[in-house]
């Protein structure tokens, strides 16, 4: 695992043997720049002539051993010809940027970021850095061969030139908190099944009290003594105990009502009896993406010290096939009173949410909850890899969401709920269903969670395809790209701070 120092400094030469320029459409320069190609005769804009090189966004050209330049390594990374690059591009290009950096191995670099027009501002040169952390992660923990690796464990120096350095230094401290956040909670997705249990992700969990972050594991006992029979159901096929964990972040002002996330924590996912095809079932140790979101966001709001009050809650469970597990047709009641028919053991995320759901909004009385899961695969035949899936009682908390995704990159798309989707999951012999049938399928789905959520404004994500598995890009390159953790920092940040 590479790990990242950043310093922010004004433009000056570069004292690295390793640097990276910025560059506008064509190659165009700014003053640094400028600066550079002339110290070294004109061999910048002749690299870019003889290469072609169009300065398109996130597009790099490699100068190595420059005539007349004190570097081993010159590397270009284009701006595009966009005047304005909004904040998500800025992190892209920090991406493009610390592929460059990695490619030339080297552990110190000088980013030189500057437009052909003027400066940087600060807050684009902070995003261009959390870019770059989000790039340098990558999941090498069971490699044992890891001296001779081009991964190998190294830290690297990188020196940030920019005009306004002091403030791109505090606009960094806040986003160095968020980019730990979306590195721990990739870390757990990706982890694997037999690593990772409930009582070990709870562990994890509990290791944010070093932030702040107070944290309440309940068990067995507990859940029952709570009536979370819909959640129980669910684990009762396992041999690993479920648990449910508490997060608090009381940065807020005394007493405020918090604003509230829950996540889907099925450490893994066989189906249980209705258990799934072998093919590709592996992925289901990530079906735990949503609870990892939440833990990484709340490591973000405590890191930060976010001006809020915040609960999050994770329901972690196994879904296992064994003599104890639940079947199909067992009629559960969940915490709330409702009862439940299982039709499919498959469709467990939404049993643990209801319990989970349900005691967290009872307890917390929240602002807005909103729930992550890795609930449907129907969501990823909806809305492929590149939006996650947005259900929502509240059009204000929705249009939020939907904002945040814009300016965070993490990308979300409302979808309908209804009375006629929630007759889909009436059932002839219990209140409700655990499935409706293959259509719509992750509208149903979310039609059974608005069942457990009352008049609380609520949002669910069903982040099937967006936590996991997704096309690598420029800021994410490991199998797990910790969605949703910048989403709802950004959320709070944007409305719920001080
Ligand atoms: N964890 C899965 C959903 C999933 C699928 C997540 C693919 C990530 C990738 C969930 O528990 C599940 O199995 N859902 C079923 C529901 C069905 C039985 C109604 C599904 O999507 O097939
Ligand atoms: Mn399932
Ligand atoms: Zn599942």
């Amino acid at each position: 695992m590479t790990s990242l120092n950043f310093d922010f400094t004004a433009p000056a030469t570069p004292a690295t043997r390793s640097a990276v320029l910025v560059t506008g459409a064509d190659g165009a320069l700014g003053t640094a720049g400028d600066a550079l190609d002339k110290a070294g005769e004109g061999i910048i804009r002749r690299a870019v002539a003889a290469a072609r090189f169009k300065g398109k966004l996130f597009s790099g050209l490699d100068l190595v051993t420059p005539t007349g330049l004190d570097l081993d390594r010159l590397s270009l990374v284009g701006l595009g010809a966009a005047g304005e690059l909004k904040e998500s591009d800025w992190v892209r290009l920090g991406g493009a940027v610390m592929g460059r950096v990695a490619e030339g191995k080297s552990d110190a670099a000088t980013i030189v970021l500057e437009l052909p027009q003027g400066a940087v501002a600060p807050e684009q040169a902070a995003d261009v850095a959390l870019g770059m952390m989000l790039r340098s992660y990558s999941f090498d923990r069971y490699k044992s061969k890891k001296a001779d690796d081009d991964d190998a464990t190294k830290d690297i120096a990188l020196t940030v030139m920019v005009g306004d350095d002091a403030r791109a230094k505090e606009a960094w401290a806040a986003r160095k908190a968020i980019a730990d956040g979306v590195k721990l909670a990739r870390d757990l997705v990706n982890e694997p099944p037999n690593v990772l249990g409930p009582v070990e992700f709870a562990e994890r969990a509990l290791q944010l009290v070093d932030l702040g972050v107070g944290v309440e594991v309940l068990g067995e006992p507990e859940l029952a003594a709570l009536g979370m029979r819909a959640l129980l159901g669910v684990a009762q096929g396992s041999p690993r105990p479920p648990r449910l964990v508490i997060l608090k972040w009381n940065g807020g002002d005394e007493g405020a009502k918090p604003v509230m996330f829950v996540g889907k924590g099925v450490v893994f996912d066989t189906g249980g009896i209705s258990i799934k095809p072998a093919a590709g079932m592996e992925d289901m140790k990530g079906d735990m993406a949503g609870a990892a979101a939440v833990v990484g966001v709340m490591a973000a709001l405590a890191g930060r010290k976010a001006k809020v009050n915040a609960v999050g809650i994770l329901g972690l469970v196994e879904n296992m096939p064994d003599g104890n597990a639940q079947r199909p047709g067992d009629i559960v009641a969940a915490r709330n009173g409702t009862t439940i028919e299982i039709i499919n053991t498959d469709a467990e995320g939404r049993l643990v949410l209801a319990d989970a759901l349900h005691y967290a909004i009872e307890r917390f009385e929240p602002r807005f909850v909103v729930d992550l899961a890795t609930l449907t695969g129907a969501i990823i035949v909806a809305l492929g890899n590149h939006h996650a899936g947005l259900f929502s009682n509240d059009d204000a908390l929705s249009a939020q969401l939907s904002a945040a995704g814009q300016a965070t990159g993490e990308l979300v798309w409302r979808m309908p709920l209804g009375p006629d989707y929630d007759k889909l999951i009436e059932s002839k012999v219990a209140d409700i269903k655990n499935t409706g049938g293959r259509y719509g399928g992750s509208i149903t789905a979310a039609q059974f969670l608005k069942r457990f959520v009352g008049e609380t404004p609520w949002a669910h994500l069903d982040i099937a395809g967006t936590a996991m598995g997704s096309p690598q890009t420029e800021i994410n390159r490991s199998w797990s790209s910790g969605f949703g953790v910048r989403l709802l920092d950004r959320l709070v940040a944007d409305h719920y701070e001080g």
